[in-house]
């Protein structure tokens, strides 16, 4: 297994200072404290895995760019800025673009007006890219990377609000093999899942809710938030081993491990 490489922010001026998913409140804001001691043992978890971690230098009024997965897709070194629904997350692009320039990356663009969230998103499992829209990214924008990548792209419409971006209901773990939580799709995205990944594991609405399926897959390991051992039960039997990182400070703003986290070596997103 090659090492993997990941993109984090440290969270010096995360918080909660705008809704733009049903989990964020202003009147129930983070503790940045707790917030900064959760993200360094997400950090070291991460680490003690031998995955090489990149850190992006955070910026005072984006409380948002902790959620490195939204940067954009990496596939290779080019680089797919995500284009953001919401005025409030726009402002990050620049500074992801940057980062990727300096790092080697090509900086690509979708078409003007496309809205597209990224690795938020956008998950291969295998070869095949699981493509979340309606409520973050317009189908139209995995679309088009599927043709330029010349990839399969199955769309799946998100249709529960909690769970906004397909990494909130959906994680690859290895080729025909992922986590998902059955509600977050209507019975057409339930049925593409079921065909075209053999081994899926399901997850109840109470471990969905403390975004188990927001999970950092490391070869055979798998990072998540407490409070899923039901789920790290199914994981065992299927031969993978949890590692829990307390992440509710995070949660407030509606991410967890997942979401924190960019794989910088992209396509082979499903086969560590
Ligand atoms: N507050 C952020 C937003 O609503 C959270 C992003 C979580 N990221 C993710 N990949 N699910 O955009």
């Amino acid at each position: 297994m090659k090492t993997p490489r990941i993109l984090m922010c440290p969270p010096d001026y995360y918080g909660i200072e705008y809704e733009i998913n049903p989990w964020m409140s202003r009147a129930r804001g983070a503790s940045p404290a707790r917030a900064r001691k959760q993200w360094r043992d997400l950090h070291d978890a991460l680490l003690s895995l031998d995955v090489t971690i990149e850190l992006m230098t955070p910026q005072k009024g984006l409380p948002d760019l902790v959620f490195t997965a939204n940067a954009g897709l990496v596939f290779g070194t080019r680089f797919f800025s995500s284009q953001f629904a919401h005025p409030e997350r726009q402002r990050e692009t620049p500074y992801f673009d940057a980062w990727f320039a300096e790092h080697g990356f090509t900086v690509e663009h979708l078409p003007e007006g496309v809205f597209f969230e990224g690795a938020g998103d956008a998950l291969f499992c295998g070869e095949t890219l699981y493509a979340g829209y309606r409520i973050r990214s317009h189908a139209a924008g995995h679309i088009h990377l599927g043709d330029v990548l010349q990839r399969r792209v199955l769309p799946v419409e998100l249709v529960d609000k909690r769970f906004y971006h397909l990494d909130t209901c959906f994680c690859p773990l290895a080729p025909g093999q992922a986590i998902y939580f059955p509600d977050a799709f209507d019975s057409y995205g339930r049925t593409v899942l079921e065909q075209h990944i053999p081994r899926l594991i399901a997850v109840d609405e109470k471990e969905a809710e403390r975004f188990a399926c927001n999970a950092v897959v490391v070869g055979k390991r798998v990072v998540i938030n407490t409070g899923s051992d039901r789920l790290a039960a199914d994981l065992l039997r299927a031969g993978y081993e949890c590692r829990f990182v307390e992440l509710d400070e995070f949660i407030k703003a509606g991410g967890s491990a997942k979401c924190l986290t960019l794989r910088l070596d992209g396509e082979d997103a499903a086969t560590w």
